[in-house]
């Protein structure tokens, strides 16, 4: 068959390359065959949900709630049943990423640029959930060549910690609402499982399990070229950026998952950002993620008059 081997001949390394990420976004983001979106939402889950609004309710009387966030909590203590039915069909979905594909396509030029351009680390997501980004950025390690870089997985493996009311108000109404679909809780063996599913569970892989306050201080990461959190709650954002940011390299990125108003997260990375009189733009990807990324410290000039 002479024309089709000289039609293969023709395909780009690039090409494949390009095919096999596009290929394992829609996987890892189920929109590879039909049917997820429409799965039922049956009314046992719905029940579960339903009481909901009574117990955000009870969040409304704590005292020092600013006034956005009482509008909020008023708009969830009034959610209906159409409102709770997609809310749970979007947040038990089977896919192994809750990560929109632009939040993906996101992680791919990060890692693209990072490659490219030299900056020296590893990769790292906290917050993990099925695994799927991480699952990504494995694959973009290989997909680019990269010969020794690893990828740092994150997460409690046992789903989102309860946020202190009196820390973040929205944190823990929302946490109510998670909890009534798990609490994203995946455990560690799943999460290993979809690495395998993809080929891509290796020595390279190196898990962190437990509450990020207990392993990010003391995780064996030097450097990092690029961190994505997501993590949701202002208390994990913050000991994430606390523990991790000082290891991310000159010109690495940091991808913000949660940076919504909704959400604590939002709060925290303003806080540290300003603390750290970090003044690189916050790049907005979709009206969730977004990143920024590390300066290159300013070259010291010892001017001539100085040295002589
Ligand atoms: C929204 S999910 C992550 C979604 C995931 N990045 C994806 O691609 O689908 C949030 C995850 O953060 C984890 N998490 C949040 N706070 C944590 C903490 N303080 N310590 C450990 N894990 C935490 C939860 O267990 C959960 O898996």
């Amino acid at each position: 068959m002479p024309a089709a081997r000289s039609a293969r001949q023709a395909v780009e390394p690039d090409q494949v390359r390009r095919r096999y990420l596009e290929l394992l976004k829609s996987a890892l983001g189920d929109r590879l065959y039909p049917g997820a979106e429409d799965a039922e939402v049956t009314l046992a889950e719905l029940s579960r949900v339903e009481g909901l609004s009574a117990r955000v309710k009870e969040l409304l009387v704590l005292p020092a709630i600013e006034k956005e966030q009482r509008l909020m909590l008023e708009r969830l203590s009034t959610t209906d049943n159409e409102t709770l039915a997609r809310f749970l069909r979007d947040n038990t979905p089977r896919a192994h990423t809750l990560v929109s594909r632009s939040a993906l396509d996101n992680v791919e030029d990060c890692v693209a640029a990072a490659l490219a351009e030299g900056v020296v680390g590893d990769l790292m997501e906290c917050g993990v959930w099925q695994g799927g980004v991480t699952i990504l950025m494995r694959a973009l390690l290989e997909a680019y060549a990269d010969p020794d870089r690893k990828v740092w997985v994150a997460d409690s493996f046992q789903g989102l910690p309860r946020p202190d009311p009196s820390v973040d108000v929205l944190d823990a109404a929302l946490h109510t609402f998670l909890q009534a679909v798990g609490g994203l809780a995946v455990s560690l063996e799943t999460v290993q499982e979809n690495f395998r599913r993809f080929d891509l569970l290796d020595e390279r892989v190196r898990f962190l399990p437990g509450w990020f306050a207990d392993t990010l201080p003391v995780a064996p990461i030097e450097r990092l070229a690029v961190l994505r959190l997501d993590g949701d709650w202002y208390e994990s954002t913050r000991t994430a950026l606390e523990c991790l940011y000082p290891r991310v390299s000159p010109g690495g990125f940091v991808i913000i998952d949660d940076y919504a108003e909704l959400f604590g997260a939002h709060r925290a990375v303003d806080e540290y950002r300003r603390s750290h009189s970090i003044a690189s733009p916050l790049i907005q990807v979709n009206d969730q993620v977004h990143y920024w990324r590390k300066p290159y410290p300013t070259a010291t000039i010892i001017s001539e008059s100085r040295r002589a």
